[in-house]
């Protein structure tokens, strides 16, 4: 985490002084509270790293850099209503501590926060590009989301389809948050594009990663509860690959187990994981993580950015296929 301390400093400070208050405070408290739980501020630091690429003035990417956590945020408020989590960064999510209703509007008004960050930007030149990146996002973001709820209930996804959904619902944004920093510092469109690209591919590995830890990962660490995602019976690339290697015998266990309701959930997220190492599951997952590396180093060296800000790019790169957080 060390390559994002610089940047986390830096976006927390300017959160600290544009605090979400407002009336009535039963909306704006709930935003206040998921804003201020923490966070790995990955999606900011992007912005700005993006920024940096091309100019050092990085305050200047502070807005965008804020739009996009706070659209991170909201997406997270929702995705917890809709994955019945209960906890976040070690926390209660926030309907559990506010409700289901009180969740749905906050998160509303933080996808409306996050345009109108946008729209009230000094240079008005950047408006224009920056509303259509990240609304081009915030769209991926809901279509991803809906495909991985339609999965919850299908028996035959396949791999591409799943690294289709992980590139909607998370990919999208962290290369958005990337080519908007880009974009905010002036780059030309054949570097925002390779930027883009660099984002994308390393949000795939991203995603595969959170996958991995939702269910081998410390849930002191991670902040979530381990087994979550198979308790929902969502299609991770480790459901997947196991269905793909797995004997008929256990093939068909699987497929019973995630396609029924979850009757005891210890019992069941046991039982799935123990069946996902004895198919050396994780080693899959991590082939699958550095495939998608390799492809983001291949973007990032085409990019005519300075030496110093794609160190730290492939620094940060490292660091998202190999976190625990
Ligand atoms: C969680 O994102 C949602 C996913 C796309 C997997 P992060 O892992 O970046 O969450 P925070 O902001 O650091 O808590
Ligand atoms: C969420 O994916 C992606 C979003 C757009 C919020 P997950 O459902 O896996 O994210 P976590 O694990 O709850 O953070
Ligand atoms: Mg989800
Ligand atoms: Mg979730
Ligand atoms: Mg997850």
């Amino acid at each position: 985490m060390q390559i994002l301390k610089k940047y986390k400093t830096r976006f927390e400070e300017y959160l600290q002084n544009n605090p979400f208050t407002g009336t009535p405070s039963e909306l704006y408290e709930p935003v206040q509270y998921i804003m201020h739980l923490g966070g790995k501020r990955l999606r900011p630091a992007m912005a700005m790293m993006g920024y940096e690429l091309f100019k050092e003035d990085i305050e200047k990417a502070l807005p965008v850099a804020m739009a996009v956590e706070v659209f991170h945020n909201f997406s997270l408020v929702h995705d917890d209503i809709m994955d019945e989590a209960l906890v976040r960064r070690g926390k209660p999510t926030v309907h559990k501590q506010y409700g289901d209703n009180a969740a749905i509007l906050s998160g509303d008004v933080m996808l409306v926060l996050a345009s109108q960050m946008i729209t009230n930007l000094g240079d008005t030149d950047l408006i224009p590009p920056l509303i259509r990146i990240f609304n081009r996002a915030a769209i991926e973001v809901c279509e991803g989301q809906q495909m991985d709820m339609n999965f919850e209930q299908r028996e035959d996804v396949t791999i591409p389809e799943y690294i289709t959904m992980i590139g909607l619902k998370t990919a999208a944004l962290l290369a958005a948050s990337l080519e908007m920093g880009a974009v905010t510092a002036g780059a030309d469109q054949a570097d925002v594009q390779c930027v883009y690209d660099f984002g994308f591919q390393i949000g795939i590995a991203f995603q595969l990663q959170d996958d991995i830890l939702d269910t081998f990962g410390d849930p002191e660490v991670f902040g979530k509860k381990i087994g979550g995602d198979i308790v929902q019976n969502k299609k991770t690339f480790l459901i997947l690959k196991a269905l793909e290697v797995a004997d008929s015998k256990q093939r068909q266990r699987l497929e019973e187990l995630m396609n029924t309701p979850t009757e005891d959930e210890k019992e069941k997220i046991e039982e799935v994981t123990n069946l996902l190492k004895s198919l050396d599951i994780p080693a899959f997952a991590e082939a699958e993580k550095n495939k998608y590396k390799k492809l983001a180093f291949d973007s990032l060296n085409k990019v005519n950015g300075s030496n110093s800000g794609k160190a730290v790019l492939k620094e940060l790169a490292e660091l998202i296929v190999g976190r625990d957080i």
